[in-house]
């Protein structure tokens, strides 16, 4: 199968791994929508994916948004969903619950809304991909919050296979750590994070957000992949 004539809604596709979908996915022949919270990277984002490329400037945290959102792009074929604000690293003592539910409101209420103001203009045959994380299965302290969200991800995943299937197929990516703007917005100096990180992992290094981006495309083309979720993490799961 090729992403060629098909349409994908990319929503937080403006950057990191969501952006690298998008350029793959269009150089397959789609024709690409990115959507997320700030204009300026909606601008650029649209700018550099050049072709027939779409930008909207939508935040998932209000559900009024994503409804008029999907009104206004109207049927698609393939639903990604990678948005998601810094990461919240707090010790559970520290963590107060409205950081905890604003995480949620992004990485899983998002994703939710998403889906549910976004399958009914879904075409038959296509999908909707969801994002988790390898904190889902390999937590670390500090990373309660990040670790249920992520795994409620990969549970909704599942559960709207069931429900959406056969006509949409859903499932999750579970990314390990990779390059990308994520880690500019959550430490210091991002780079620490790749050369302390990346040894531990069985590749020796992070990834490049295009190595995770290909398990989204992978999604998107296997029409009996459905309910599941792939793991790109460099083997983080085993170390
Ligand atoms: N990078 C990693 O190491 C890693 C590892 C495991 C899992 N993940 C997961 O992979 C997904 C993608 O992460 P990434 O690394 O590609 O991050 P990224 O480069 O920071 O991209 C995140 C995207 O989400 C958008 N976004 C943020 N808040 C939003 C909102 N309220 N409404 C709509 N869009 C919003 C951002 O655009 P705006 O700022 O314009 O809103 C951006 O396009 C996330 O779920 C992340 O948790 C990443």
């Amino acid at each position: 199968m090729s992403l060629n004539g098909k349409r994908v809604v990319l929503i937080g596709g403006t950057s990191g791994i969501g952006f690298a979908a998008a350029k793959l996915a269009a150089a397959e022949g789609a024709s690409v929508v990115v959507a997320s919270s700030k204009q300026d990277r909606v601008d650029d984002a649209v700018k550099q994916l050049g072709g027939d490329a779409e930008g909207y400037r939508l935040d998932v945290t209000d559900e009024a948004q994503i409804s008029e959102f999907f009104t206004r792009v109207g049927e698609f074929d393939h639903l990604v969903y990678t948005a998601g604000d810094a990461l919240l690293m707090k010790a559970l003592a520290e963590v107060t619950v409205a950081e905890a539910k604003a995480f949620f409101d992004i990485r899983y209420w998002g994703a939710f809304l998403s889906a549910k103001h976004g399958a009914p203009g879904i075409r038959p045959g296509g999908s909707i991909v969801v994002s988790s994380g390898s904190v889902a299965t390999r937590p670390a302290p500090g990373t309660s919050v990040a670790a249920s969200s992520t795994a409620a991800a990969e549970s909704l995943a599942r559960a709207l296979a069931v429900e959406l299937g056969p006509a949409v197929r859903v499932n999750a990516v579970r990314p390990g750590p990779a390059k990308t703007a994520m880690w500019d917005a959550s430490v210091p100096n991002a780079q620490d994070i790749y050369d302390t990180f990346g040894p531990h992992l069985l590749t020796k290094r992070v990834a490049e957000a295009t190595e995770v981006a290909e398990a989204y495309i992978y999604l998107l083309n296997n029409t009996f992949t459905t309910g599941t979720v792939l793991t790109v993490d460099g083997g983080h799961v085993l170390v």
